[in-house]
């Protein structure tokens, strides 16, 4: 069954480098060629949910400028509603500039330009698309009061509302935001960040899990690269394994992860299913190179389920 996901979030344009290393302060290296293309953690998630054969609309703002109007025009080629995001005036669209090592490993910096200026009243214009909505997700590149305005009106109505913690802000989320969320998704980064638990195993995932949770949200999948994924089911850890791959390129698969779990939980899969299905599609998208252009489409990750090992085959 096709349900609605509503995100609110984040519209960039990525100018990516290709880099031996990463460059350390004062440092200026040579990279490879340029390669620009559409990114922005909300902008990504709603790709992955259309590739994913998710119905999904975008509330955003970019500037009204070359790089926004091509990131609507671009969003309506992959199938995503942009009925609400606005063209804002005299401020520049977002812009990520992104450098990626030969490990596939990237350092990432934002110039929020409109993404900034998305306002609570925006999101109570877009009310109903909300209240019909089956999930909400959100990131945290565009402003708190938004996002706490957008997760109230969708728990009012009922849908799932769940966040993917990314960036962390240098000042811990209030508990009343968090008292809105169902389902979080950190990085071990982030979960680090929230519970000033450093995830070196198991039993620390589920020390982290518990006490991102007594913080108010009411689950917690927390994402580890390499090392698949963690929750918490009826009080047991539950370690969903990644698929073994090749790194290139590790931008965007936390945004592929995220925009796949919510069409997998809205069409009724189980919660491990839905991570073992996230966890294929983020496997798949860092083999690739860029944010957009390495989210896999629904039948790549159905072939890698079919193809894989008993036990990734969740
Ligand atoms: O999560 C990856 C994204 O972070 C990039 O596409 C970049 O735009 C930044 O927002």
């Amino acid at each position: 069954m096709k349900r609605k996901i509503v995100v609110v979030g984040s519209c960039n344009t990525d100018m990516v480098i290709p880099v031996e290393h990463l460059p350390l302060p004062g440092e200026t290296i040579i990279g490879g060629d340029l390669l620009t293309n559409q990114g922005g953690k909300g902008a990504n998630q709603a790709v992955a949910v259309a590739r994913f054969g998710g119905e999904v609309e975008l509330i955003a703002r970019v500037g009204d400028d070359g790089f926004g109007r091509q990131t609507i025009e671009s969003l309506r080629r992959e199938g995503v509603g942009t009925s609400r995001i606005r063209l804002t005036p005299g401020v520049p669209s977002g812009v990520a500039l992104i450098a990626v090592d030969a490990k596939g490993e990237n350092s990432i910096m934002v110039s929020s330009g409109a993404n900034a200026r998305l306002t609570p009243e925006d999101v109570e214009e877009a009310g109903e698309m909300l209240r019909e909505a089956d999930v909400v997700l959100m990131q945290l590149e565009t402003p708190l009061p938004t996002l706490t305005k957008a997760a109230s009106l969708a728990r009012e109505a009922g849908c799932r509302v769940v966040l993917n913690p990314a960036p962390y802000p240098p000042t811990p989320l209030p508990a009343a935001f968090l008292g809105l969320i169902d389902l979080i998704t950190p990085n071990e980064t982030e979960a680090m960040a929230m519970s000033g638990i450093s995830i070196t195993d198991e039993a620390s995932a589920l020390e982290a899990i518990r006490a991102i949770r007594a913080q108010g949200v009411k689950q917690v999948v927390i994402t580890a690269g390499g090392a698949g994924a963690y929750t918490e089911l009826d009080g047991q850890l539950l370690h969903i394994e990644a698929c073994p791959t090749h790194v290139v390129d590790t931008t965007a698969a936390g945004d592929t992860f995220c925009g796949v779990l919510c069409v997998a939980l809205s069409e009724g899969a189980s919660l491990p299913e839905a991570i073992a299905q996230a966890n294929r599609a983020a496997a798949l998208s860092v083999t690739r190179r860029g944010a957009w252009q390495s989210i896999p489409y629904r039948r790549e990750v159905e072939e890698a389920k079919a193809n894989s090992h008993p036990n990734h085959s969740l």
